[in-house]
């Protein structure tokens, strides 16, 4: 529900103010025009509009969130994302970059995960993936810290027809998986960034999903990029510092963490491909393959659009994607960093391998 309109930019934005908002800041959820995640912007001396909020937590008097706790910030995330509600459910079909991306987390599914597993997904969301692993014949436990989403989750995968796959739905926080045994899934799928919503913790969320993963079984994850996102959203980058200043954004490029500027908006923790291959090589998995998302199809929207427009060349399009976006060049460059690591049976052999081609 948009309750103010501001012009940011070249762009008229909507958002909405906090419960309580100091006397000259306003606080604007803003979806980029393909359907990339909302950044949260800041813009000073806006007039404001009294409004009731969705989340408390999104104030602050000011820019700065140092060194706030990880469960604070994750009780942030999740009332961001039951805020946001059905909106969650378009982001990957808004453009043709997104159509992208989805696609890409697509055959990554489709490569790895096979019929007849019992996979546990979370950050499940409104659903695309649950669908996906329900077409790949697997059985579902779908959970999510935002219970909204969950139930966003209920009604689209019911409309695709696909609930019959889905043996359980349950409020969980990607940190802390003990509800179920180790071992208790052939897979873990956590697409979309739930490792990166768990900030200094992302280590210990990746932990569980390993914990939870039978030896021989697969983790599928995605996080986000710090130096594609950096690029991508360079227009925000720039607006962030004049509101935070450099010192804040030297913060964010050094730890990938995006509180310093993006208080009370969408927060989330941005990595580098290295940082993933610690996390991967710290647990007793192996690396089976890693890709950015996107590739080639981040830069000038009109021309994607035109490519996508095309039935001969569209699917060609995705055919390069997959392929150059698997270059270890290129591990760094989309909004998504996403991989597959396979859980080792005997903890004393090999841990990641240091490169990401295996598996293809
Ligand atoms: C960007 S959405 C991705 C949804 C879906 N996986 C996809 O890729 O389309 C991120 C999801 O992660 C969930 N999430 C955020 N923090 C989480 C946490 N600590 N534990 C579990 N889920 C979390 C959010 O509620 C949201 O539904």
């Amino acid at each position: 529900m948009p309750i103010v309109s501001v012009t940011l930019g070249d762009r008229q934005v909507s958002g909405r103010t906090p419960a309580d908002p100091p006397n000259c800041m306003l606080i604007v959820i803003d979806r980029q025009a393909d359907g990339h995640l909302p950044r949260s912007f800041w813009v000073c001396d806006c007039p404001l509009t009294p409004m009731t909020a969705p989340s408390a937590s999104v104030v602050a008097d000011n820019a700065r969130v140092d060194s706030e706790p990880a469960d604070e910030s994750v009780r942030a995330v999740r009332n961001f994302f039951d805020a946001l509600g059905a909106a969650e459910w378009d982001r990957l079909v808004e453009s043709p970059s997104a159509r992208v991306a989805l696609e890409l987390h697509r055959r990554f599914l489709r490569r790895f995960v096979q019929p007849g597993w019992r996979v546990l997904e979370v950050g499940a969301g409104p659903g695309r993936f649950t669908v996906e692993l329900a077409r790949a014949s697997t059985s579902v436990v779908v959970s999510d810290i935002s219970g909204v989403q969950l139930e966003l989750n209920r009604a689209r995968v019911a409309e695709a027809g696909c609930e019959h796959a889905v043996h359980d739905r349950r409020v969980l926080d990607i940190r802390d998986l003990s509800a179920f045994a180790d071992g208790a899934f052939d897979c873990v799928l956590a697409y979309g960034g739930p490792i990166s919503y768990a900030f200094e913790e992302a280590g210990k969320a990746f932990a569980e999903c390993v914990r939870v993963t039978r030896p021989g079984g697969i983790v599928l994850a995605s996080v986000m990029s710090s130096i594609g996102n950096l690029r991508y959203y360079l227009p925000g980058v720039a607006e962030e510092i004049k509101v935070f200043g450099a010192e804040a954004m030297d913060a964010v490029v050094h730890t990938g963490d995006l509180r310093p500027t993006q208080a009370g908006g969408h927060i989330c923790r941005i990595f580098r491909w290295r940082e993933i291959a610690e996390m991967i090589s710290a647990q007793p998995c192996r690396l089976l393959a890693a890709s950015a998302s996107n590739a080639i199809s981040l830069g000038d929207p009109s021309a994607l659009e035109r490519l996508a427009a095309d039935p001969q060349l569209w699917p060609r399009l995705l055919d390069w994607e997959e392929e150059l976006a698997q270059e270890p060049g290129m591990l760094d460059g989309g909004t998504h960093i996403l991989f597959a690591v396979e859980k080792v049976r005997h903890p004393s052999s090999p841990t990641a391998e240091s490169h990401p081609s295996h598996g293809k």
